[in-house]
């Protein structure tokens, strides 16, 4: 097995998109010796809630909390605290939500962090889903604008957005999901990259799913990514 350099574990983000916390724990025993990051979505916090969280710090994780959050300032404040109480590394707020309901969730994630003694959080705004077929070509920049008002630590974008908004907002952390090795499966990605093109492009976080989480060999499959990079 290729040894994985820290810093680049730490850059590489595996994304548990499944319903419950035994296979996650399955999954993220088999691939930490590849990723540093464990990214909760939806699926996975409405199956196991927030024990998920504790759970992967046992493992050894850093902890993306994926829920995308979009509610009244208030709202996202408060729930914010919860989680960097928790000790949640990454989490997610809609851009489109505006710079009230950022400038919240990034205060309250900080905040909550800062008051349980752990490390500041890097709250991330999501640009544009790519799923939103209305969403204009226009609006990527705008929602990066917003993001950095707000005081978000990051963007999530796809690869190929990452130097366009780095334009705008040149000191955030730009993540990027659509990972695919060369030749790979593409599912319902609608943009993918290679591991290496988006180190290239200058992401900061890669988040990989499917193409190890549904690979016969899973071990293999993270193997090629970091070989990916590092050739
Ligand atoms: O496609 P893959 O399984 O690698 O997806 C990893 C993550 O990318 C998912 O957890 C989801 O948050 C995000 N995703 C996305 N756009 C899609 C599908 C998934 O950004 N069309």
């Amino acid at each position: 097995m290729t040894e994985v350099p820290e810093e680049l574990r730490s850059k590489l983000c595996l994304a548990l998109d499944v319903d419950d916390m035994v296979q996650a724990v399955r999954l993220g025993k088999e691939l930490s010796p590849w990723f540093g990051v464990a990214k909760v979505g939806l699926e996975l916090f409405t199956a196991a809630g927030t024990d998920a969280i504790g759970t992967l710090h046992g493992l050894g994780f850093d902890v993306f909390l994926d829920l995308k959050m979009y509610d009244i300032p208030t709202t996202v404040e408060k729930a914010s605290r919860v989680l960097g109480a928790l000790g949640v590394s990454y989490a997610t707020y809609h851009a489109q939500g505006g710079v009230d309901v950022l400038k919240a969730g990034a205060d309250g994630l900080r905040t909550g962090a800062a008051n349980a003694g752990l490390p500041e959080p890097c709250p991330l705004a999501i640009t544009v889903l790519t799923s939103d077929a209305d969403a204009p070509d226009h609006i990527m920049p705008k929602r990066v604008l917003t993001a950095a008002e707000a005081g978000m630590g990051g963007i999530v974008c796809s690869v190929d957005q990452v130097k366009e908004a780095r334009h705008y907002a040149p000191r955030m952390v730009a993540v990027t999901p659509g990972i695919r090795s060369e030749g790979g499966e593409t599912h319902d990605q609608a943009r993918v990259a290679t591991p290496k093109v988006a180190i290239e492009a200058g992401s900061d976080l890669l988040v990989v799913g499917r193409a190890v989480t549904l690979a016969d060999d899973k071990a293999a499959a993270a193997g090629a990514i970091v070989d990916g990079i590092l050739s």
